[in-house]
């Protein structure tokens, strides 16, 4: 093995994730009979939906299946233009733009917003891909105490910066909570901030048709930025900004994830599409889920899991301790329930936790085999 300075960082720093179980390596596929995966963030179980298959069949008939370019050097394909005017009649925007993940999406949209004169005060909770974009901006990062408004406003008024802008993810990725939005709304009046939100978990799930927690909370209109992706509940592919001419105009002039990247195939965006009219066409599903992640976070709470703050489809169930997190995932594994450890670094130290992601296809005798299962844990490990 060859060595050198680097390769001699790269072995301690992996050493020492092995040493902390916090080591990552990506899981095995494995057939298990009868298995339950919570794993997915497919919440609406859309990925598997025949109707949707139909619909993206009969959209790409007459496109190639492929990709060719870029956006911005390839001609416009037809599919393009009525994905992102799909998108912004559904969010309710002047107009919208696909990026090809949300990873790209947030990294593109927030390093072309801002710049060494702007500060953004981030949630701490908030997507990795949000901290990547604002490093690459380099611009002041203030990052807020999770959801705790005194501290946003505190962070506010004590800035002199004179661009400012705050960032939230809408529905917090691992805590399974929602941003209180028409607090933050407020404050971004108050300070003359610009506001940004990250849909990703909230789209297709909440608000009319599922168009987002902005349009729940009633507070769309006060929001700049509207970032979303169609890789969760929409169970395809790709980012998205919805908002204004002006701010697309900007993009696609600056955003450097979406000018030099080779734009998403065809076939991913004749999924994307029919399934987005799928979720308009069926406007109760985003409720129905969250009645069956309240019925299961209901009984996780009885038998003493702490589920944290979540009020939505993601439901953790904090351990504390890494090893226990793991250990608590291969035991339910061998029962064909799929549910991921999260440790640190993805979450804050002390907070590993199962992540349970509650779809549509997890029904009551489903749900309940899996707390007699976690119960049997807590017997045999006190
Ligand atoms: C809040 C949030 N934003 C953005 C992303 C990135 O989206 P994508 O998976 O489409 O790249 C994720 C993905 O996990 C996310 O949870």
């Amino acid at each position: 093995m060859r060595t050198s300075p680097i390769y001699d960082r790269i072995n301690r720093t992996l050493s020492a994730r092995k040493a902390n179980s916090q080591f990552r390596s990506i899981p095995q596929y494995t057939e298990h009979e009868k298995s339950i995966d919570l794993s997915s963030n497919s919440y609406l179980s859309l990925h598997a939906c025949n109707e949707i298959r139909r619909e993206a069949a009969m959209l790409i008939e007459n496109h190639h299946w492929g990709n060719l370019a870029s956006r911005l050097v390839e001609e416009h394909s037809p599919l393009f233009c009525e994905l992102e005017k799909e998108i912004c009649n559904w969010k309710e925007t002047e107009t919208a733009l696909l990026f090809n993940s949300g990873y790209a999406a947030n990294l593109g949209i927030i390093s072309a917003v801002c710049s060494k004169d702007t500060e953004v005060f981030c949630d701490r909770l908030n997507h990795a891909s949000i901290y990547d974009g604002i490093i690459l901006s380099g611009c002041k990062l203030n990052r807020y105490s999770h959801n705790d408004m005194s501290d946003l406003n505190k962070r506010l008024e004590q800035s002199v910066s004179k661009e400012k802008m705050i960032i939230t993810d809408t529905v917090f990725s691992m805590d399974g909570d929602r941003a209180p939005l028409c607090d933050i709304c407020e404050l971004a009046k108050k300070h003359n901030a610009m506001v940004m939100v990250d849909e990703a978990h909230a789209a297709g799930i909440f608000g009319k048709q599922g168009n987002g927690m902005a349009d729940e909370q009633g507070v769309a209109e006060f929001i700049d930025i509207k970032m979303g992706t169609l890789s969760k509940a929409v169970a395809g592919l790709g980012g998205f900004f919805a908002g204004s001419s002006l701010l697309k105009d900007y993009f696609v002039n600056h955003c450097r994830s979406l000018i030099y990247s080779t734009a998403l195939p065809h076939s991913v965006l004749a999924f994307n599409l029919a399934s987005i009219h799928y979720i308009r066409n069926n406007p109760k599903i985003g409720k129905k889920l969250l009645i069956l992640s309240q019925r299961f976070r209901n009984s996780l709470k009885k038998i003493g899991c702490n589920t944290l703050n979540s009020t939505t489809q993601i439901i953790p169930f904090v351990t504390g301790n890494e090893n226990e997190a793991i250990a608590l995932s291969g035991f339910l594994r061998q029962y064909g329930i799929i549910a991921p450890a999260i440790r640190p670094p993805t979450v804050p130290r002390q907070s590993a936790r199962l992540r349970f992601s509650v779809h549509l296809g997890f029904d009551e005798q489903q749900q309940d085999f899996v707390i007699d299962k976690l119960l049997q844990w807590k017997k045999q490990n006190g």
